[in-house]
């Protein structure tokens, strides 16, 4: 029986339910778990000890693309490991180069940089826009980034992020992070300006596409239109986080696709390893700044993860997962529609791009956690994009008859309420 519990260092509440047992005594205390294991997994579905089986509409959140125990990948990654698995960036990679090649191919990037998480690329990000900023003015440099986002949990990608909930007990944070409301250029407009009296230079803004984990926000298209303006007119760096909506999540290759601009540069990792750690930097021509020495990474590009990441796209243009995602996107929004209508009282409405999707329910009456642990229980997997929000991320290869039972057991959830 799965319960609610005080977990007494949970801050965020993200994942704020432990089944009967806690988590083993001797891994730190960082997640509350769900008292679960999952023994094997198959496309979008997993299942745990006792045969028991879940349609995961978590995906690792937002992470394994083709699902799991992908065949392309399993032999792929196996013939790799008896190639090569790993050396230093002191060297050629050949695999790093390949999929340097097909990123920038397809996309708005020149170049790109590797490393192993969302965070880390956000890390070279941030490092990226100090040096642009270092090199166009001796000013202090400012870098802008949105109320609500989430870029990661190293230092500097958590001072980028602006949730406090996520600051306490961590100050003092890196300085030079100012905050605006997303999608309100007002309050973009009005930092420029305060920055400009007091002899502060904007380096460049970080900025989500679409807030995932802030609680499932596709960014305005007139408000990006504004950014890119603002960006171009007092020569700052437009960097994108695309973490969580790169790689076909949205529908498209790139998150910023769905905004008709282009930023300077982007961050990639969850989907791009499709289950395997690696992060990326991927930049234009204003943002190929980096020399020898600058920015580094011992994983960062291995052979290994390099593999993973070329299997995942090019199996996104072979299946054709683009279109996939966007059929399945129209026929959860729809069904989404009919819930919210069957169900007016408890949710409040649903939003969200192609295959990142959330339901906005009434705090009043219940909350993304009593949710998640009701659909945990009924077998399929849900994850909270903060308080109110249940957000659904599949893999992208999720079928018709699949994305109806997500719908079907959503249904019987709020039924029971
Ligand atoms: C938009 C965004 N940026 C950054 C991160 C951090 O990524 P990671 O957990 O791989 O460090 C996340 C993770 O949820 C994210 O959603």
């Amino acid at each position: 029986m799965v319960k609610l519990v005080d977990a007494p260092h949970s801050k965020c509440g993200t994942f704020g339910y432990v089944g009967s047992s806690p988590t083993a005594p001797t891994l730190m205390n960082t997640y509350n778990r769900f008292n679960i294991t999952f023994k094997k997994g198959k496309g979008c579905w997993l299942w745990d000890k006792n045969g028991k089986k879940y349609l995961d509409a978590v995906s690792g959140i937002a992470t394994c693309s083709l699902g799991h125990s992908n065949g392309a990948l399993r032999r792929n990654l196996s013939k790799q490991l008896n190639k090569i698995q790993h050396v230093s960036n002191l060297y050629q990679i050949e695999e790093q180069t390949k999929l340097s090649e097909w990123l920038t191919d397809n996309s708005c990037a020149e170049a790109a940089f590797f490393c192993n998480s969302g965070a880390e690329a956000n890390e070279a990000a941030i490092k990226l826009i100090r040096k642009y900023g270092s090199k166009i003015t001796n000013n202090e440099s400012i870098i802008l980034a949105a109320e609500s986002s989430f870029h990661g949990r190293t230092f500097a990608a958590l001072s980028a992020t602006g949730q406090p909930k996520y600051h306490k007990g961590f100050e003092p944070l890196l300085s030079g992070f100012k905050f605006f409301k997303y999608n309100d250029f007002k309050s973009v407009k009005n930092i420029f300006e305060e920055c400009e009296k007091s002899n502060q230079n904007i380096a460049g803004i970080l900025i989500e596409p679409i807030q995932g984990e802030g609680g499932v926000i596709p960014g305005d298209k007139k408000f990006f239109h504004q950014l890119r303006e603002i960006c171009d007119q007092k020569n700052s760096l437009l960097i994108f986080d695309e973490v969580q909506s790169g790689v076909g999540r949205t529908g498209k290759l790139w998150g910023y696709e769905n905004l008709g601009i282009e930023p300077d540069g982007f961050t990639l990792a969850k989907g791009l390893g499709g289950g395997h750690a690696i992060g990326a930097l991927l930049v234009g021509k204003k943002a190929n700044l980096f020399i020898p020495g600058d920015h580094a990474s011992t994983f960062g590009g291995n052979p290994f993860a390099c593999t993973a990441a070329l299997t995942i796209l090019n199996e996104i243009k072979r299946r054709n997962l683009l279109n996939n995602v966007l059929i399945r996107s129209t026929q959860i929004e729809e069904g989404l529609d009919m819930l919210a209508k069957e169900y007016s009282d408890i949710i409040l409405g649903h939003r969200g791009i192609g295959l990142l999707q959330g339901i906005v329910l009434n705090k009043e009456i219940t909350d993304a956690k009593k949710i998640t642990i009701s659909a945990f229980e009924k077998g399929l997997l849900v994850v909270p994009a903060g308080i109110n929000v249940v957000r659904i991320v599949p893999p992208l290869i999720i079928s018709k008859n699949e994305m109806n039972i997500v719908l079907k057991k959503l249904s019987l959830i709020f039924k029971g309420l």
